[in-house]
């Protein structure tokens, strides 16, 4: 049954994607856009992704639901509805926003922070970061924004421990719940309990838990840290550009009034 299943499902898949291949050829993109070589690799891609074991096909995204016109290039419309709350929290952020506002997208060359170069044009999408084809999520963690962001902290990750525990999981096809790259705290995953079954999510707006820095510390740091190493890193701006690549060395002087009103709070009177 299974296995008559999967056949069906993959014969399926074949009909879309000579389909999609059919409109890429008839509409004279393959001399333009994509060779035969390009399309091959993309299929290959494709095949082995969360998208293919889920029935997503090419004309899941290259196809406009309410015309069925063939869209060569698919925006975040095209993924908006699977994926509402990716979207909505993307169109939020600094990254997302001008798309909100129905200008065209953010680049590099836009920015007041130091960028890549050669990234001056890159514009920001969905598939700025997800190699979409793949559905990619460890490149996207760290190595997609190395590839616009150039600033000392953005750099100095791959000196911390952080990066190191986020290279001892990178074989898994998801970065493993112990690892730390950018996304960790910056796109942070976070729990809907409100269905029966709790759901994680990625929070894609990358400027929530930037201002005021307590955020990061109770959303994310406080995870794995305690508070007083959390609190002593975050608010050193030399350790922040460091990206965290040393134990704090700061010891903030309102911490001992904060622990004083957490043990009166709890009731723990100890120091
Ligand atoms: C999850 C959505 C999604 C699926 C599934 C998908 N594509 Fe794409 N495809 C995109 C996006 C997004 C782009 C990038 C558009 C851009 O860069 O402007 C793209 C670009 C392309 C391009 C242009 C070349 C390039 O790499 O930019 C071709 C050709 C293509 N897709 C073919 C396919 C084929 C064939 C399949 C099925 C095997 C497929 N796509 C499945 C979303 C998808
Ligand atoms: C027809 C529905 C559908 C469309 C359209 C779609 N996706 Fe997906 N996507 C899924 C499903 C189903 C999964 C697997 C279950 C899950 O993680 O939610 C998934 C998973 C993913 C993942 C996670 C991969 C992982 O390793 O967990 C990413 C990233 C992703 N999609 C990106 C996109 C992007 C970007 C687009 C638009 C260009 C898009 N998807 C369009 C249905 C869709
Ligand atoms: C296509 C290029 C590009 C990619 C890829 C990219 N970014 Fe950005 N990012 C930008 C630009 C441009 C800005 C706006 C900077 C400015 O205005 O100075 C920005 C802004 C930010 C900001 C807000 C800075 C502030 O002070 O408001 C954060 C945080 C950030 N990006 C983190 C990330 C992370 C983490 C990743 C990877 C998961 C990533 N970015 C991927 C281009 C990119
Ligand atoms: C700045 C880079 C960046 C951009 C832009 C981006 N993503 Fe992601 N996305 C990530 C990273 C990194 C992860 C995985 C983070 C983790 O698991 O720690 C992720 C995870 C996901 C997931 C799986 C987790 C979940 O919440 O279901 C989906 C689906 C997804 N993204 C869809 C999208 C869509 C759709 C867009 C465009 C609207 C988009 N992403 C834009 C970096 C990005
Ligand atoms: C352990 C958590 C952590 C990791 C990992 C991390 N950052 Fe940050 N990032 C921060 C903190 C904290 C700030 C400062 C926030 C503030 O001052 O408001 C920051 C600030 C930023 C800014 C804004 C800088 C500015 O001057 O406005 C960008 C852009 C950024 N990070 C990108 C990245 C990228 C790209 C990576 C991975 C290569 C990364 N970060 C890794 C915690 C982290
Ligand atoms: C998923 C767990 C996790 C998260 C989230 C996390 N860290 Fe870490 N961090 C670690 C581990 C594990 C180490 C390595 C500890 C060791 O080597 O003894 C570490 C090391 C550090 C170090 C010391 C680096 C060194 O070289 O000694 C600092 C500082 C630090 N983290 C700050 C932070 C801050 C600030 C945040 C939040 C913005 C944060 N971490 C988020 C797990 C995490």
């Amino acid at each position: 049954m299974m296995v008559r299943q999967r056949a069906v499902t993959l014969l399926h898949s074949l009909v879309l994607m000579g389909l999609v291949m059919l409109l890429v050829v008839s509409s004279g993109l393959t001399a333009s856009a994509a060779t035969q070589q390009e399309l091959d690799d993309i299929t290959a891609q494709w095949q082995t992704s969360v998208h293919a074991l889920n029935d997503v096909n090419c004309a899941s995204c290259h196809q406009n639901n309410e015309t069925n016109e063939f869209v060569a290039s698919p925006n975040h419309e095209s993924c908006q509805s699977c994926h509402e709350q990716s979207v909505d929290t993307f169109l939020l952020s600094k990254h997302g926003i001008r798309l909100l506002e129905e200008k065209s997208p953010l680049t590099p060359a836009m920015a007041r922070l130091p960028m890549k170069h050669d990234a001056m044009d890159k514009q920001m999408n969905c598939n700025a970061c997800h190699s979409v084809h793949s559905a990619d999520t460890v490149e996207a963690s760290v190595d997609a924004c190395l590839t616009c962001h150039n600033d000392n902290h953005s750099l100095n990750y791959q000196n911390s421990r952080h990066a190191e525990l986020f290279a001892e999981s990178k074989e898994l096809p998801r970065p493993g719940v112990g690892a730390v790259s950018c996304a960790t705290c910056h796109l942070p995953r976070v729990v809907d309990d409100r269905l029966e079954t709790p759901v994680v999510h990625v929070n894609h707006n990358n400027t929530y838990n930037l201002k005021p820095q307590d955020r990061m510390v109770g959303d994310v740091c406080m995870n794995c840290h305690g508070v007083e190493y959390s609190y002593n890193s975050i608010f050193d701006p030399e350790l922040v550009e460091a990206n965290f690549d040393r134990s704090p060395t700061l010891e903030m002087q309102t911490f001992d009034l904060m622990e004083a009103a957490e043990a009166r709070r709890t009731g723990n009177a100890s120091d």
